[in-house]
């Protein structure tokens, strides 16, 4: 396995739908093995392919918080076919925005059917953290980010922070 480098907003790799995956192959397997590796170093609870650059349909998951516990997850093709219509909010974090936290309000309950990496096809119900993550995740196949769902001017000043901080750090370099 190996890491990749996670992007970091803004970016316009961030912000482009991404494209079904046909067929689970033995890259594309590797490819969510490297996600999964990249996700517990940062360490983050979800990652998605364009968030290493690949703009495919892929999203890898591990609410556990538990090193010794872990309960992996890797979806190809996640979409949502239900959604509560109560809602919740969630102070989110992501790590193409390192260090900004904001709270978003979303379904509290939601079901995800999505394919494994056997191509199976798959059904999970989720609420609490990680229905939040599936549904933070699966934006970011579509080119949405968190700071997509707050005010435009809070999404504004940590779009405008971040950039200057990418900036500092070429200077640095
Ligand atoms: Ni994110």
């Amino acid at each position: 396995m190996a890491q990749l480098s996670i992007i970091v907003a803004p970016d316009p790799r961030l912000n482009q739908p991404c494209e079904k995956v046909v067929s689970v192959d033995a890259d594309l397997v590797r490819l969510m093995d490297d996600m999964l590796e990249t996700m517990y170093a940062a360490p983050g609870i979800g990652l998605a392919a364009p968030q290493v650059g690949v703009l495919k349909r892929i999203v890898v998951i591990d609410v556990s918080k538990d090193p010794d516990h872990p309960k992996p997850m890797q979806l190809v093709n996640p979409e949502i076919v239900w959604a509560s219509d109560e809602l919740s909010d969630y102070e989110e974090g992501c790590l193409s925005l390192p260090d900004h936290y904001s709270q978003v309000t979303r379904p509290a309950r939601v079901r995800v059917r999505y394919m494994d990496r056997t191509g199976e096809t798959q059904e999970i119900e989720a609420d609490g953290l990680l229905a939040v993550c599936l549904q933070h995740e699966m934006d970011h196949l579509e080119g949405v980010l968190f700071v997509d769902h707050i005010s435009k001017l809070k999404r504004n000043v940590i779009l405008r922070k971040l950039q200057k901080s990418k900036k500092q750090a070429m200077v640095d370099a």
